[in-house]
């Protein structure tokens, strides 16, 4: 057993009470770590010790150029332990061990990004009147509160920390409580490359205690939520008390539309890709195969030879695609709408089985699964599964096929498959989403913005516009003419 603490102030401690939780390998279901309990003391010490490093300029007292540094110093140490730290990560998410190691290759790459944008937060010079002018600058908020989710848990940890951080901000973040035993090696890493004790803090727990304590803090101004819409709704009452300024990145139900004039092959790997990948378990996931009536039937006979050659196994297995869903609950949760599919009334074409997994056995595993005769109404059409389950619909008409894609509550992401340029810009233009992927799905990068639309989140992420997103704006009037004021 892992023994995983809080990490405050520069230091790994138990929680004050000594309550601990246990982390799950789920593909075994067998205990993998013992993690420390945050309750409300252990939140509000990780806060304080946040706000002291904020007061004390720990960090905003650094030059930029030298905060940069810094962080670039900590994606290298990151990139150094990629493989210790994506070993944790597969036995603590199921993840298949490359995909894991691609994440922190990743995450490093993130830090490495956004380590450039402190020398880049300006601010604007105003006309006002002669003997006069005004002027802007961006300011940290002081305590951004994280809350991330179990489906990409260290480079989630590392997407949260690194624009906060990179914007002046200390930082306190709550990892899933499925997912908490890489998250440690983030602070490690950038407490050995400089980043001042207190800046980062970790502080470990379920949503209900740990989590909600943060989002309700009195001495958090900025919450940034990535996890479902559910919770994120909750985060907003929260933030209700003490007008914090909330981030969301919620769930998403994304529409992969393939017109018949696409290239097959493509549109083929590509569909099998942002259906499957990570079992699914991405807000982005293309859960709704919509495909045009004309060539459903190869498309759908296509699709199901190569779902069905999907490798499901052990993460640590060399071929395997896809490993266990995170938790037994998610499992649960996923066999749930795999039923209700069925009694909805759509086919169940292929999957929805558990695979046997030798060596495995306690393991949450579930087979790739297509459902036909879907109707945009039912639910397996509408909300958020988060499993390795597609629901295939036809249309005939870029109209009707834009109807079906918007008539949902979420907006995160759209994929689009055609040659033609015309119909790709005008799908850009009608689709109700905050990404559009012409013939390439899932694709993010470090330096480029997004926002969820409709019920998928509030505000913009990533790119430069995030170091908006996580400061605030200060206003300056300077008076320099000499006049006095004329007034009584
Ligand atoms: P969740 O939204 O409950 O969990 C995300 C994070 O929020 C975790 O760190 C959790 O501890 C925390 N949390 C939970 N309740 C909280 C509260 N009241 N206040 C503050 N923090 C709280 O996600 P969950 O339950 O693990 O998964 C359920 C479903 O949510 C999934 O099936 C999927 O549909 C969706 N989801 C979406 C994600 C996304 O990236 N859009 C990521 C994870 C889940
Ligand atoms: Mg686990």
């Amino acid at each position: 057993m892992i023994d995983v603490l809080h990490f405050i102030d520069g230091q790994h401690v138990p929680s004050r009470s000594g309550r601990t939780f246990t982390s799950v390998n789920p593909a075994t279901g067998k205990p993998l770590a013992n993690v420390a309990f945050g309750e409300k003391e252990d939140v509000d010490r990780a806060v304080q010790s946040a706000l002291r490093a904020f007061r004390e300029g720990r960090w905003t007292g650094l030059a930029p150029a030298e905060r940069a540094s810094r962080m670039r110093r900590a994606a290298q140490i990151i990139a150094d332990r990629a493989d210790e730290i994506a070993l944790l990560e597969s036995q603590d998410s199921g993840k298949p061990l490359p995909a894991a190691k691609g994440d922190v290759v990743a995450a490093a790459s993130c830090l490495e990004y956004f380590s450039q944008l402190p020398e880049h937060i300006n601010g604007s010079l105003y006309a006002t009147k002669p003997g006069m002018f005004a002027f802007s600058r961006r300011e940290p908020y002081g305590v951004v509160g994280a809350i991330a989710p179990w489906n990409f848990p260290f480079n989630l940890a590392v997407w949260k920390t690194a624009a906060p951080l990179a914007a002046g901000n200390s930082i306190v973040i709550k990892m899933a409580e499925q997912t908490p035993v890489s998250t440690n090696a983030l602070a490690e890493a950038l407490i050995e490359a400089g980043v001042p004790a207190g800046v980062v803090n970790v502080v470990h727990g379920d949503g209900e205690t740990t989590g909600a304590t943060l989002a309700a803090h009195p001495d958090v101004p900025k919450i940034t939520f990535t996890g479902s819409t559910e919770v994120g709704r909750k985060i907003l009452h929260a933030s209700a008390e003490t007008i914090k300024s909330v981030h969301l990145e919620l769930g998403g139900k994304t529409p992969n539309i393939v017109f018949d004039d696409a290239d097959i092959d493509q549109a083929v790997a590509g569909s099998l890709f942002t259906s499957y990948f990570n079992s699914g378990q991405i807000c982005t996931s293309g859960s709704r195969l919509l495909v045009n009536e004309r060539l459903a039937d190869e498309f759908v006979d296509t699709f199901r030879a190569r779902a069905e050659a999907i490798v499901v196994g052990d993460p640590l297995a060399e071929g395997t695609h896809l490993g266990p869903l995170v938790s037994r609950e998610q499992l649960d949760r996923v066999q749930g709408y795999i039923s209700l599919g069925g009694n909805e009334g759509a086919t169940l074409l292929t999957g929805g089985t558990q695979p046997a997994v030798a060596g495995c056995e306690g393991g949450y595993f579930i087979n790739p699964t297509i459902f036909t005769d879907v109707k945009p109404e039912m639910r397996i059409a509408q909300e958020e599964i988060f499993g390795p389950v597609l629901s295939v619909m036809t249309f005939s008409s870029e109209e009707e096929v834009v109807r079906i894609a918007n008539d949902v509550s979420y907006g995160l992401a759209a994929t689009v498959w055609t040659r033609d340029l015309g119909r790709a810009l005008r799908m850009s233009e009608r689709l109700e989403a905050g990404i559009i992927w012409t013939n390439r799905p899932h694709y993010l990068q470090w330096n480029v913005p997004y926002e969820g639309h409709k019920l998928s989140g509030l505000g913009e992420d990533l790119g430069i516009e995030s170091m908006t997103t996580f400061t605030k704006l200060k206003v300056n009037y300077i008076d320099f003419s000499g006049e006095r004021m004329g007034w009584a």
